[in-house]
């Protein structure tokens, strides 16, 4: 298998590495963490028992053991870095003695099987593949009828924050080419970040690895992409966080309403304000006012990665731009988040880059990403 042009498996490769390891000594945290969002999508543990189940890139397997506890029949799962392979098999045979699993390399586009199967998990792998909705059909076409996908989104909005970390980090290590020393400059810079963020389960060095150094290849991929993508082969089941609202009575959910999403489009496009920031709890808004935050947000995004990739630059000018209209935007819907910029447009405004101008700043987080889950037909 070619690992040379496939997103995520030739960086990894490349640095022999599976940056999404979790500290799981306390297994029972990790368990009930892990049903908490199954439940969160639909999912009842006894969905599990005696399933057969089909999970693409597994990373360095640490999810799949709670999937492997819940006891599936049958457990496939495809990745194509080697190193993500080993890590999986020595976990799944650590935890879950007596499992009947099976690991596969293989390119997830290429992967092929007649076999359809109960539920097909493709967690942290979708967002920046090189075509977003046809990965996502692809995945999906490997459920049987009535069966559950579940995937992930990542979007502009959500992961405002991280980015515009990605964007001050450039500066910090453009002086550094250790891929090594680049890493420990930034999980130090990071440090103050990251402790605001309580429940991380994730190593500070992964995440520095994988949300600012790894050199992204294609789009983010939201839910209403990702249910535009699916059409009507797939029903809403749930989400995490929670928040897509379906107000229809039951009765009239039938014939071409089985198969409408459009109840889960419209609630992010009145609740997306909350993806922007993980403190906030904030009511509906006008649809416009997401439509518009999203605009800027897929503006800075896109800024931040043409610098990144030495074309057109961004200049602070720009990007001071971008932020000032957010936050105008944002201050009587979301005063917090308004502030947490602020605090980064002081930062960026004066010439001395005074590090506790960037006290607010560090404190903010977007819920970056969002699980979905769906039956398909
Ligand atoms: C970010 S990790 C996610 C790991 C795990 N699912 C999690 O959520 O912690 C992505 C995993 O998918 C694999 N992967 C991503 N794109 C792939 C592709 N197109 N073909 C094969 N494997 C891929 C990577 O090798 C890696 O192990």
């Amino acid at each position: 298998m070619a690992s040379s042009k496939i997103p995520f498996v030739h960086f990894y490769s490349t640095h022999g590495i599976i940056p999404t390891r979790q500290d799981i000594s306390d297994l029972d945290r990790h368990v009930e963490r892990r049903c908490a969002l199954y439940r969160h999508l639909g999912l009842s543990p006894g969905v599990f028992r005696g399933a057969s189940v089909l999970e693409f890139g597994p990373g360095s397997g640490h999810n799949a053991v709670v999937t492997g506890l819940l006891g599936p029949d049958r457990y496939l799962l495809v990745d194509g870095n080697p190193p993500s392979l080993q890590s999986t098999k020595k976990v799944l045979e650590q935890y879950c003695s007596g499992l009947n699993f099976k690991l596969r390399r293989s390119s997830i586009l290429a992967f092929r099987s007649r076999e359809k199967f109960d539920v097909v998990l493709c967690e942290a792998v979708i967002p920046t593949q090189k075509n977003p909705p046809a990965f996502l059909r692809h995945v999906a076409s490997f459920v049987r009828p009535g069966g559950v996908v579940v995937f992930t989104c990542m979007d502009p909005i959500s992961l405002l924050p991280e980015m515009l970390r990605r964007w001050l980090a450039w500066k910090w290590v453009e002086d550094v080419s250790d891929f090594n020393d680049k890493v420990a400059r930034l999980v130090e810079f990071f440090r103050p970040d990251l402790a605001a963020l309580p429940g991380m389960s994730r190593r500070p060095e992964d995440w520095v690895i994988d949300q600012i150094l790894h050199p992204w290849v294609g789009p983010l991929f939201s839910i209403p992409q990702a249910l535009t993508a699916l059409g009507s082969r797939g029903a809403v089941l749930g989400c995490s966080p929670r928040f897509l609202l379906d107000w229809r009575w039951y009765k009239s959910i039938v014939g071409s309403q089985s198969a409408d999403n459009s109840f889960a489009i419209d609630s992010y496009y009145e609740l997306g304000l909350n993806l922007m920031d993980f403190r906030v709890r904030l009511p509906q808004t006008r649809p416009s006012v997401v439509r518009r935050a999203v605009e800027i947000s897929q503006a800075i995004y896109d800024g931040v990665f043409a610098r990144e990739r030495g074309q057109a630059g961004f200049s602070r000018r720009q990007m001071l731009s971008h932020l000032l209209s957010l936050q105008k935007l944002l201050r009587d819907h979301s005063p917090k988040t308004a502030r947490s910029l602020h605090s980064l447009v002081l930062y960026l405004q004066s010439d001395m880059r005074r590090e506790s101008d960037l006290a607010e700043f560090r404190k903010w987080w977007g819920r970056g990403q969002q699980y979905v889950s769906c039956i398909m037909r």
